[in-house]
């Protein structure tokens, strides 16, 4: 009878670590992105914003920077911003899961193809800001990278 009793609980603390485990990885949002806005990766050149990459101004030293991202390259690259620019980045990729690092800063997002990437940062100090993908995504990624120049 003990060991009936033993083997119950054990079965139901497997059964509860489970469904803990399951829950985690969608409420920390490291399953399936199913909360983010989507787009069909094979017509990102002909769907907006995409279609128009680029640094827009959209109000007082603030500025919305539309961008793909592809094997092995970012569009646009070599980004100048004013100093203490606020920048919505809005963001895709083409093809595979690529990531968009920007040294000395927080930023550090994963893009990938079918889904719209949107993150902000205030950029308050002057320099060049290195930007990198870091998830692996072919032969070329150690030379997939920009600059961010804020001045
Ligand atoms: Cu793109 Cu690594």
């Amino acid at each position: 009878k003990h060991e009936e009793i033993w083997l119950t609980i054990s079965v139901g603390m497997l059964v509860l670590f489970m469904v803990i485990v399951g829950y985690q990885t969608f409420a920390l949002g490291m399953g399936p992105p199913s909360n983010k806005e989507t787009l069909d990766p094979q017509k990102v050149d002909q769907t907006a914003p995409f279609d128009n990459p680029g640094v827009f101004e959209v109000g007082p030293n603030e500025y919305e920077v539309v961008m793909v991202l592809q094997v092995f390259s970012f569009t646009p690259n070599n980004i100048e911003i004013p100093k203490g620019a606020t920048v919505h980045f809005t963001m895709t990729s083409k093809d595979v899961v690529h990531g968009f690092q920007v040294a000395g800063t927080n930023l550090n997002a994963m893009v990938m193809p079918g889904y719209i990437q949107k993150i902000t940062q205030k950029f308050d100090k002057p320099g060049e800001y290195l930007v990198l993908c870091n998830e692996y995504c072919g032969a070329g990624h150690q030379m997939m990278s920009t600059t961010i120049t804020v001045k």
